[in-house]
């Protein structure tokens, strides 16, 4: 499947990425147009020559990020057709893929301008995922963070997708639930995410939600905000995420 464009803006393109045991989920790359004109590419997906080409159209690509240390896989095929772009990661894929060549390391900066508000999700350190808050569309992309697979699935996936919880909604599945290792982390993460504006979200795995994704997410996090305290003012905690 080709790019499809999402809004103005960021395209999607989805492919289907096995996960154990035979199953396969549906899996999405995300592209967004910076600023300068450049292309930006979450979560790099399989790249034949023909993606390739409807994505040299729309720009140059200037970045590659892998949100989190397990979408990397397809990230050797995307530096094979993109030599010129940077690849950005979290702490630790350097680790895992010795063959690839980072530039930098996700956190809070955004090297690539203020439109894609990086917000690393602390206290989950076998995922340390980064989601993005793309401002000019009032998107949220994130990897695993968030599932929201309502199709497409075979029988086999369905059954346990709705076993670990992450099945019919915008949710968190049990199997990520289990990676948190500091709960006020990670709670401080998402509620520092919550506080940015977004109305969309594109998820790797699933649907997206064109409006009021907040309130979803919102709901799929709650049992981890629930013991957190909120500031009086949710802007206070938006302010600690710095313009870049
Ligand atoms: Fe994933």
């Amino acid at each position: 499947m080709g790019l499809q464009e999402i809004c103005s803006g960021v395209w999607s393109a989805e492919h289907r990425q096995k996960f154990g045991f035979g199953f396969a989920a549906p899996c999405r790359m995300a592209v967004v147009r910076l600023a300068s004109g450049g292309l930006w590419i979450h979560s790099p997906g399989p790249m034949d020559e023909a993606l390739a080409g409807e994505i040299r159209e729309l720009g140059p690509v200037e970045y590659l990020v892998a949100p989190n240390l397990f979408h990397h896989l397809h990230l050797r095929a995307a530096i094979e057709r993109f030599p010129e772009a940077e690849v950005h990661a979290p702490p630790g894929l350097e680790k895992k893929r010795p063959d690839v060549t980072f530039a930098g390391t996700l956190g809070l900066a955004a090297p690539w301008g203020a439109d894609l508000q990086p917000i690393p999700i602390e206290g989950m350190p076998r995922f340390r995922e980064v989601v993005f808050v793309h401002r000019p569309s009032g998107s949220l992309l994130v990897a695993d963070l968030l599932f929201n697979l309502r199709r497409r699935l075979g029988p086999a996936v369905a059954i346990y997708m709705r076993l670990t919880g992450a099945y019919g909604r915008v949710a968190q599945s049990r199997i990520l639930r289990l990676a948190v290792r500091d709960r006020p982390a990670a709670a401080a993460s998402c509620l520092r995410m919550l506080c940015c504006p977004f109305d969309r979200l594109v998820p790797c795995h699933g649907e997206i939600v064109e409006h009021g994704a907040k309130r979803q997410v919102e709901a799929a996090l709650s049992w981890l905000l629930r013991d957190l305290e909120r500031p009086p003012d949710a802007q206070s905690v938006n302010s600690a995420v710095p313009e870049v």
